[in-house]
């Protein structure tokens, strides 16, 4: 029986598509079998973060309406066997119910250790259906005061749904911000979130580069933070990635002072 975790925020924008895109990978290198589900029926662009966009002839609104077997419209990643994903490519929020992607899912929850969900932003009809399907939840959210305003608005209606689990990701977190006080840390926006942590996820240059050429980068910082995001899903622990490790020390201060130069 998979485990089945929505991503959501609130705000839009704040990566949960590249999370979860991510974190599917991370999950595929540990063998864990991992489908990625597009929620986001509006704005779905969870098979080009995965660069899959090309490779996609049927979607779950053909799957839920029988225009296709399942086996049709997944799509296998290219590296790893273990990652799939079930995309949405249509542009039709209100035609997919809650049941219907209740019953598409339930008849893939034998096949994968992991299902993730990529839910779109805002807390209306497209938030409650992702949810709803659910049974752990992931909230993203940035430094910025309206996203961890957002992220508190969908923490207090996910407290309505029976969900095992909800845990809090820290994404594009500035270390060299962080260091000169000038933004709140990781740790502090998830103890004002009142949830666990889950993984703090630096701001990295490597999320774009990877978006565009489709390179894995797996020593880029955000890589193996959301690397010690699947250790803590598979193995229940709290590996944090610390973002201000860079800068550290005299290289450190020196790499901050470079950086308020640019
Ligand atoms: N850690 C990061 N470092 C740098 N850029 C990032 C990081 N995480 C996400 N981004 C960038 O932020 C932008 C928004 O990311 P993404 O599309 O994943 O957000 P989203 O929450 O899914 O948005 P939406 O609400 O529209 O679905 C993208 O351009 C992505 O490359
Ligand atoms: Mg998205």
């Amino acid at each position: 029986m998979a485990r089945r975790i929505v991503l959501t925020s609130g705000k839009g924008g704040v990566g949960k598509t590249t999370v979860c895109a991510a974190l599917g990978l991370a999950l595929a290198r540990k063998r864990k079998r991992t489908l990625l589900v597009d929620a986001d029926f509006g704005l779905n662009n969870l098979d080009v973060a995965l660069g899959m966009e090309t490779r996609v002839v049927y979607d779950i609104h053909d799957v839920a309406e029988g225009r296709c077997g399942l086996s049709d419209a997944l799509i296998e990643d290219s590296s790893y066997r273990e990652l799939k994903l079930l995309p949405s490519v249509r542009c039709d929020c209100a035609r997919l119910s809650k049941n219907a992607l209740a019953s598409v899912l339930a008849r893939l929850d034998d096949d994968f250790d992991f299902v993730l969900i990529d839910c779109p932003a805002g807390i209306d009809e497209g938030f409650h259906r992702a949810v709803c399907v659910a049974d752990e939840a992931l909230v993203v959210t940035t430094p910025h005061p309206g996203a961890i305003r957002d992220a508190d608005r969908a923490l207090t209606l996910l407290g309505t749904y029976p969900l095992h689990a909800v845990g809090v990701v820290v994404n594009r977190v500035r270390g060299d911000l962080v260091m000169d006080g000038r933004s709140l840390s990781a740790a502090e926006i998830a103890e004002a979130l009142g949830h666990p942590a889950m993984a703090y996820v630096p701001e990295d240059d490597a999320v774009a580069v990877c978006g565009q050429t489709g390179a894995e980068m797996p020593y880029a910082p955000s890589t193996r933070a959301i690397a010690m995001l699947a250790d803590n899903l598979t193995d229940g622990g709290r590996k944090l990635y610390d973002c201000t490790y860079n800068y550290r020390g005299v290289l450190g201060r020196l790499k901050m002072y470079l950086r308020r130069q640019i």
